[in-house]
């Protein structure tokens, strides 16, 4: 990732975790952040191979980007002295790589951070890019940092253990990848190759996001076109999230909307179906209207959205907030759907 002074490398082979002592200085102190649910043996894998780790498990789920958890990082870091030269390295999904990224960009003021991310969201999307953050008040990343790694170390061989739903929801930030930038990528979802083709995937989706962010690190232009499907996705997640829809699940259905063509949707929508993630959704088209005008990506009563009209090619666009509400009531009636 070419970000100036904050430049990194992303490194992404199999067997990257056994090696993680070559690759990261480990030799200090660690604090090594993973939640419940992540197979324990890869955080103690790591731990393994620093000089002091600092070992905390928060809960698994979207609770643990709370004060509360970024509180429990800090303390732990405290308790244990930790000085501006040691580090943070998380080692889970999205969820652990925004909580510790955050609380390492917050310990005095920053200190190193490294991320292994181990669900295919993460390995696509979320461990690239710098964003950290905490929820809070019932509104999402509303509190958080942009914070690069020194490097983040993607480990194919990890995704072995995530369930079939959750590998999904995460291919489907590869899915918009290849939708707003990268047709090839889409296709291999297209022909069902995605998983025998896995480390391809990965590649194509981090490249992907790695030109975007490095034109616009701090998302004041380009960089939102990572956002095609997130706009209502969000909408949907804030109001039906809890409800048992993934966020992957959530920026699927949010994609249908937003494809300029009945022919493109069509495509999308196939592809989505291939991979088990949903193509139909009964919604309240107010509830969800206003949860995206809490989205702060909303601006006074208009709203930036993106937009696919050929497959590989994302167009920006700011829609009056009326024009959003009427699309989602008309996408209310029909249940999304293709
Ligand atoms: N920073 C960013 O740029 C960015 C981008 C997109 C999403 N996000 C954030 O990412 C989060 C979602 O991330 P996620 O989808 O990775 O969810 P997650 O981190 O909650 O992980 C999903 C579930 O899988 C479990 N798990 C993780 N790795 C596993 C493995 N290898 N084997 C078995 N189980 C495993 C976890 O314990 C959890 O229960 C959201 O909070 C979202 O806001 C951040």
């Amino acid at each position: 990732m070419a970000l100036g002074a904050d430049s990194y490398d992303i490194l992404l082979q199999r067997g990257l975790l056994a090696k993680a002592g070559t690759l990261l200085n480990l030799g200090r102190k660690v604090l090594v952040v993973t939640d419940s649910g992540v197979p324990a043996q890869y955080a103690a894998q790591l731990a393994a191979q620093c000089a002091q780790p600092v070992l905390v498990t928060v809960q698994q789920g979207e609770g643990a980007k709370s004060f509360d958890g970024l509180q429990t990082l800090l303390g732990a870091m405290l308790d244990a002295g930790f000085h501006r030269g040691d580090c943070v390295v998380a080692v889970g999904g999205g969820v652990v790589g925004d909580l510790a990224g955050f609380a390492a960009a917050t310990y005095m003021r920053g200190i190193d951070f490294y991320n292994i991310p181990t669900t295919s969201l993460s390995q696509v999307d979320s461990s690239i890019g710098g964003k950290t953050a905490i929820n809070f008040n019932g509104v999402k990343n509303i509190v958080g940092t942009f914070y690069q790694p020194p490097r983040v170390l993607v480990d194919p061989d990890l995704l072995a253990t995530l369930p079939p739903r959750q590998l999904a929801a995460g291919f489907a930030e590869a899915i918009k990848a290849g939708m707003i930038a990268d047709e090839a990528l889409l296709a291999l979802f297209e022909t069902g190759a995605a998983e025998a083709r896995l480390e391809e995937v990965l590649l194509r989706a981090l490249r992907v996001k790695k030109d975007v962010v490095e034109q616009d690190e701090k998302e004041a232009g380009l960089r939102r076109i990572l956002n095609f499907g997130h706009t209502l996705g969000h909408g949907i997640e804030s109001v039906y999230g809890l409800g048992g829809l993934l966020h992957g699940e959530c920026v699927a259905l949010g994609m249908l909307p937003m494809c300029k063509t009945p022919a493109l949707r069509q495509r999308l929508s196939s592809v989505l179906a291939r991979y088990h993630l949903p193509t139909h959704a009964a919604f309240d088209p107010d509830l969800v209207f206003a949860a995206v005008c809490h989205d702060k990506k909303g601006a006074g009563n208009k709203t930036a959205i993106v937009e696919v009209e050929t497959a590989g090619h994302a167009l920006m666009r700011t829609v009056e907030n009326e024009a959003l509400r009427q699309l989602l009531v008309r996408e209310a009636k029909e249940g999304i759907g293709a």
